[in-house]
């Protein structure tokens, strides 16, 4: 059996809707995630890292009807064309990636479903109320906006809301609210931050209703175990998909099982804001009803907007990754999002400010600095890294700096807090630019005598270790560059390992290693059509 001692820091992306292909809104989450688990990789923790996709229920199956294909042809092309190569495109690396059209989630969700029932915790009834396809929820009259024409319509995808009546089965959610808010009361940090937590407590404490889990009137979804005239409800299915992956239900001693121990429960769950409750209030309560341990966290980040909305694919505002990658690269892309917008915040996308930010931070700010080092290693050492000589108290306060900035990358990565983690390590970055400035190696090269060649060598030197440890820090972010610069710096030939552990140790490059200048890191670019 799994000792817990090994249990691995598991985080999780909401799985997406094959209905469309990814836009910019869907890799942000992904990015998140994917920044989150190599760094504490990169820190030598067990980490597993899940994404999927969400095939069932009404949206789905009404755009494969649209285009005349049956739902599971049109969610295999869809996760095949767009889903999974969108994780090359941004360069994610999961441990894992779940179908809700497997059989192992499948199989796993209707005995958890028959354990619910056997347990009480399932009746039969009838729902009357509005639907969204869109959010794929039932919703409360107070929940909608009306229009001119008096039409009820859903606030997020500003469309008519249906009006279902039906007889199926319902979850006895109601009976878990005092038990989530105690739960909540005791875990302040279970849901991030803290304006999500407090919707959640007030959602909770106006009361909860019971939730209907199964459909009747279309067969899109996985089949309720004692009843094949309904289907399981979409989110019933989907929030299931955590711990399906990981082996839920699975006899212990199996492979399933075993995963199961060392996974569960999940640490983080990352969501976007519009799909708060259902993992904050829901899911919880579902793991409750089956006496699982509760995740960590649930932690929503905001919206990228365009023109004050947010951006989706139905109202055409969707902007695909690619077109951006295509641009400045995937390490940019990345880089970008979580340096612009606070994670937790709404932010809004603009092609102006990603070509500003690239050019000034990254093409100018980081990747000079890389070239200018590399150019005068190779001028006047031929490309051998110097011994530093005595430290002077200029190179002592860049010593002193990168210590206190891989101190604070880290506590800000591990808070979510990624905006701060980037510019801890930007303004360390900005400093040995000055550094340079001010050292003015290339002035100090013209003296012949040995004074002059140490300092030179010390000054090189200082910028050299300040470049190996932004290539660890930075590595989670832009993992591509940043594997390159480690290499033209000499950290490997150095017989270095590129881990954040002892990241801030001074004086780890060896001196006679080769510095090598390769391609520009961050290309200048030709500015879009659309600026
Ligand atoms: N299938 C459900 C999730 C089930 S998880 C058990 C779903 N899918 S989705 O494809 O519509 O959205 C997936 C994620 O993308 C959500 O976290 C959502 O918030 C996020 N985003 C979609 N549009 C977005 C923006 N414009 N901005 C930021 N995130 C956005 O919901």
């Amino acid at each position: 059996m799994t000792s817990p001692q090994n249990k691995a820091f598991y985080l999780t992306t909401p799985i997406y809707y094959v209905n469309d292909a990814p836009h910019i809104g869907h890799a942000y989450t992904t990015v998140a995630g994917d920044v989150m688990t190599r760094w504490l990789r990169m820190a030598g923790e067990n980490v597993w890292f899940l994404t999927g996709t969400d095939e069932h229920g009404q949206k789905v199956l009404r755009t494969a009807e649209a285009n005349n294909v049956a739902p599971q042809v049109w969610a295999d092309r869809l996760v095949q064309d767009a889903w999974l190569p969108v994780l090359d495109v941004i360069d994610a690396k999961n441990d894992d990636f779940i179908r809700t059209t497997e059989p192992r989630h499948i199989e796993r969700v209707q005995k958890f479903l028959t354990g619910l029932k056997d347990a009480g915790e399932i009746y039969e009834g009838a729902y009357e109320g509005p639907y969204c396809v869109g959010c794929e929820e039932f919703k409360l009259p107070a929940d909608l906006i009306t229009n001119e024409s008096g039409e009820n319509l859903c606030p997020i995808h500003s469309k008519p809301v249906e009006q279902i009546s039906e007889t199926n089965y319902f979850f006895k959610l109601s009976a878990y609210t005092q038990r989530l808010i105690a739960h909540y009361e005791a875990n302040p940090h279970a849901v991030r931050p803290e304006s999500a937590y407090n919707e959640v407590m007030s959602f909770l404490r106006s009361g909860l209703l019971d939730l209907s889990i199964s459909r009747s009137t279309f067969d899109w979804g996985i089949e309720v175990p004692w009843d094949p005239s309904q289907v399981v409800y979409v989110w019933f299915d989907a929030l299931l998909n955590y711990a399906t992956a990981v082996g839920l239900g699975d006899d212990p001693e199996s492979v399933g099982g075993q995963k199961f121990a060392q996974t569960w429960p999940a640490d983080v769950h990352l969501v976007g804001k519009d799909i708060l409750r259902f993992h904050a209030i829901i899911w919880p309560a579902m793991l409750m009803a089956a006496n699982l341990a509760l995740p960590g966290c649930v932690f929503a980040h905001g919206w990228l907007l365009v023109g004050g909305e947010k951006m989706s694919k139905s109202k055409l505002t969707g902007i695909s990754p690619k077109s951006i990658v295509d641009l400045v690269g995937s390490d940019a892309f990345r880089y970008y999002f979580l340096r612009a917008i606070t994670f937790g915040n709404d932010g809004a996308f603009s092609w102006e400010d990603l070509v500003a930010r690239y050019t000034s931070e990254l093409a100018n700010g980081l990747g000079n600095l890389a070239s200018r080092v590399q150019a005068m290693v190779g001028k006047y050492f031929d490309g051998a890294l110097p011994a530093p000589s005595e430290y002077a108290p200029a190179d002592l306060a860049i010593q002193e700096l990168l210590a206190k900035t891989a101190k604070s990358a880290d506590e800000s990565v591990r808070d979510f807090d990624f905006q701060s983690g980037i510019i801890a390590v930007k303004e360390f970055i900005d400093a040995v630019n000055l550094y340079v400035t001010e050292q003015q190696p290339w002035v100090i090269a013209k003296g012949e005598d040995v004074q002059s060649q140490e300092r030179l060598a010390t000054i090189l030197y200082t910028i050299c270790e300040s470049l190996r440890a932004i290539s660890i820090l930075y590595c989670p972010i832009m993992p591509k560059s940043m594997s390159t610069l480690w290499q033209e710096i000499g950290a490997t030939e150095s017989g270095l390992v590129q881990s954040l552990n002892g990241v801030g140790t001074w004086g780890q490059l060896k001196p006679g290693v080769a510095i090598v200048k390769g391609e520009s890191m961050f290309p200048r670019i030709e500015e879009p059509a659309s600026i």
